[in-house]
């Protein structure tokens, strides 16, 4: 795993436990708000057996991707950098060209890995399938700053909390695999039969410390790596940021990780439009409340040279939901404002209906008059 805040080169997956909820369109913007910031950028479309980011980005599906990197093993990943019409925004497809690698095996997931650790740039934004797949696992766990999107809806929710369960599960697994006894827990804790009964990180880490203390705080300290980032998409209130709370206390609670959200982004109309139009939002419409939005998530991974690790105290933790609510209320207000129409243009509707309404008034004067 990649430690993000060490290093020049940022890895930032975008993962979700629902499908639908955003990701490539977060994906494709997310990296043109990048690349406009300046940084060399590489969108990589890594939802294989569902690959569509050339499709925000507006490029064709007629180059080899990432699945023939898999189909051809004299490929290297920079064969296949697309230049983008963006500056300092590059593409990598994905399997568009080769059907059937929904399931790929161990070593194709680390043949893909190992590539993507060789490609130089300044942020390698990976949009990733939906759902908790062991592709989809282990290609956020390239990095300790994954993005997880979630609508505010109940189930995405749920799902949203089930993808970090079963993330920090493999994580444990493959980062305690050298030990065969805490391994052999590890794996039976994966065979438990009733749901409810599955313990809780804290629960695992003391039976850890009585297997193995060494292994148990290596266990927290691996934890202690992760700084997941949350994307709230679809929303229609700043409550909504509830529904990340929510997720963030649980994983607090039930998993020892933290997180922070960094962002919300509205449920926008020009969003589809510029989906439909293939062109992504920044550029089709940049000025829409979606587009501003995603651009303060790009501000705040640019403004922050040890991303994921967040310097502002008003940034971390509980107070990150906190911010995104307040910035989210400002956001409906200048929404409202904007679509309240301007004082000037209700006068003249006013004075318009007023002589509308003594034309009237004249008309029945004469036809009362002619009738007498
Ligand atoms: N904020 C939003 N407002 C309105 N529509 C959105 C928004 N975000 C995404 N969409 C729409 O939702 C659909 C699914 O988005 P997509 O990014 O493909 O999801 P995912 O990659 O998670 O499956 C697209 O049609 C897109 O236009
Ligand atoms: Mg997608």
């Amino acid at each position: 795993m990649v430690i993000c805040e060490n290093v020049d080169r940022k890895i930032i997956p975008i993962a979700s436990g629902k499908g639908g909820v955003g990701k490539t369109v977060l994906a494709a913007n997310l990296a043109l708000a990048l690349a406009d910031g300046g940084r060399k950028t590489i969108a990589v479309d890594l939802d294989l057996g569902g690959s569509n980011l050339h499709t925000c980005l507006g490029i064709k599906n007629i180059n080899p991707g990432v699945g023939n990197l898999l189909a051809d093993k004299s490929l290297r990943f920079k064969d296949l950098l697309l230049r983008t019409r963006y500056h300092n925004l590059m593409f990598v497809p994905g399997d568009v060209l080769v059907p059937g690698l929904s399931e790929i095996i161990h070593v194709q997931r680390k043949r893909i890995v190992k590539q993507l650790l060789s490609i130089d740039a300044d942020y390698l934004i990976l949009d990733l399938g939906s759902g908790t797949s062991d592709a989809v696992l282990d290609f956020f766990l390239v990095s300790n700053c994954g993005i997880l999107v979630t609508t505010p809806q109940p189930t995405a929710v749920t799902n949203a909390y089930g993808f970090f369960k079963n993330l920090v599960f493999r994580f444990l697994r493959r980062a305690l695999s050298g030990n065969k006894k805490v391994s052999e827990y590890l794996i039976s804790l994966g065979s438990e039969r009733a749901p409810q009964s599955s313990p809780t990180v804290p629960q695992i880490l003391s039976r850890l410390n009585k297997i193995d203390k060494g292994k148990a705080q290596a266990a927290q300290d691996y934890l202690s790596m992760l700084h997941p980032k949350l994307v709230i998409n679809f929303s229609h209130s700043p409550d909504d940021t509830d529904a990340g709370l929510k997720i963030r206390d649980l994983c607090k609670k039930n998993l020892n990780i933290d997180m922070e959200c960094i962002g919300l982004i509205g449920h926008n109309g020009a969003v589809d439009k510029s989906v439909a139009d293939r062109v992504p939002l920044l550029r089709f419409e940049p000025d829409s409340v979606a587009a501003l939005q995603i651009g303060r998530i790009a501000g705040r991974i640019l403004s922050e040279p040890g991303f994921p690790l967040c310097t502002s105290e008003a940034s971390f933790g509980k107070k990150s939901f906190d911010l995104v609510r307040e910035e989210s209320h400002q956001d409906f207000l200048n929404k409202s404002k904007a679509d309240m129409p301007d004082v000037n243009d209700l006068m003249q509707v006013i004075e318009g209906q007023k002589r509308q309404i003594d034309d009237l008034r004249g008309t029945v004067r004469i036809l009362t008059l002619r009738n007498m």
